[in-house]
């Protein structure tokens, strides 16, 4: 067998090539049709059959070494080729910048108010977004058929393995006796995370949305612990000095319970589009823990005192960055979202 010579000629060859056409010219020469190769293939017809495989192989394996041989002689002529050596690079021109991706603007004030909560000596707590009827809503004195619940319209779905109601959650409070059930006071906690009811979007509505549950329970917690952490909360989110307005309302898991204002940010009471000239903003439901709600988590009767508050998150996210409209929020709209 010749292959070592073949080979060698093969490689003289390639090397005095310098052009494309050529080496097209090459290619034929050795692996078309009636090429170098095909004649090798063709003469093993005439070999005795002990000797046919062993040719065979070395014939296929010179086959593709030319084949690679050919294929680099190519790129090399194209990175060495006549019209990119005239062509001129100009290395002043400023690089592409790759675009970068930032956090979405719920997660950086998410960030924030959380760290506000922590140096206030409050931890960070999560619960699941699939809850138990009992969890989201008995266990907050919220029972079956009471009418408590048409305060929130709620996405049912039905156990799979017992038929069993599970809600998506309605609210972060469940979380308080999730946390309480496994924990003793004195404890603070916060618990942000995302809800769903079923309800028509508007701009300040949608179906799924996130709040901060807090909680504090302890020997003797008042009403004036509340309105202090929470000021202290809002001048430090909002960098300035906000009055903080409590209302009487009603939830069944406080007592008693309140409606939280803020002074509007905008107006400073002033009167403005945003807190619709009252000069005051809602931003939470809050009240003292109902002895019924630390019952459930499996605490004695009347040996703790606790508040408990509930923020709409979106609320402050969109109070701080003045955003008109909720959806926006869970929209994906990068032209929206590259803002911030
Ligand atoms: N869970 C209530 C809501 O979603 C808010 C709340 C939380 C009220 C904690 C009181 C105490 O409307």
């Amino acid at each position: 067998m010749e292959l070592i010579k073949l080979k060698i000629e093969f490689q003289q060859a390639l090397e005095k090539i310098e052009d494309e056409k050529a080496l097209d010219d090459l290619r034929v020469k050795y692996l078309g049709r009636k090429g170098v190769v095909t004649d090798l293939l063709n003469e093993l017809k005439n070999m005795p059959p002990e000797q046919k495989r062993e040719a065979g192989n070395k014939i296929n394996s010179f086959k593709r070494e030319v084949d690679l041989m050919l294929e680099e002689k190519r790129q090399l002529l194209i990175t060495s080729s006549k019209s990119l050596k005239n062509e001129w690079f100009d290395i002043s021109i400023p690089g592409l910048k790759h675009p970068r991706g930032h956090f979405h603007p719920r997660t950086i004030i998410m960030r924030q108010a959380e760290s506000i909560f922590q140096s206030m000596g409050f931890s960070i707590v999560d619960g699941p977004e699939l809850e138990t009827d009992w969890y989201n809503f008995e266990a907050l004195n919220i029972p079956k058929e009471h009418p408590a619940r048409d305060m929130q319209d709620t996405f049912y779905v039905e156990n799979p393995e017992d038929g069993s109601d599970l809600v998506m959650r309605t609210q972060t409070s469940p979380v308080q006796v999730r946390f309480m059930e496994k924990n003793a006071p004195p404890l603070r906690i916060i618990a942000p995370g995302r809800v769903f009811r079923r309800e028509a979007t508007d701009a300040s509505h949608d179906y799924q949305f996130y709040q901060i549950e807090g909680l504090m329970v302890d020997k003797h917690i008042s009403v004036a612990d509340f309105k202090g952490v929470i000021a202290e909360f809002f001048k430090r989110f909002y960098g300035k000095k906000v009055d903080v307005r409590l209302r009487p309302s009603y939830f069944p898991f406080t007592e008693p319970s309140f409606e939280i204002d803020i002074s509007c940010v905008f107006c400073n009471k002033k009167g403005c589009r945003i807190c619709s000239n009252g000069g005051w903003l809602e931003v939470a439901g809050a009240g003292m823990v109902n002895q019924i709600v630390f019952e459930s988590a499996g605490y004695a009767r009347n040996e703790w005192q606790g508040f408990a508050f509930g923020f709409g998150f979106e609320r402050l996210v969109m109070m701080k960055y003045k955003v008109d409209d909720i959806r926006l929020l869970n929209s994906g709209d990068l032209r929206f979202l590259k803002q911030f």
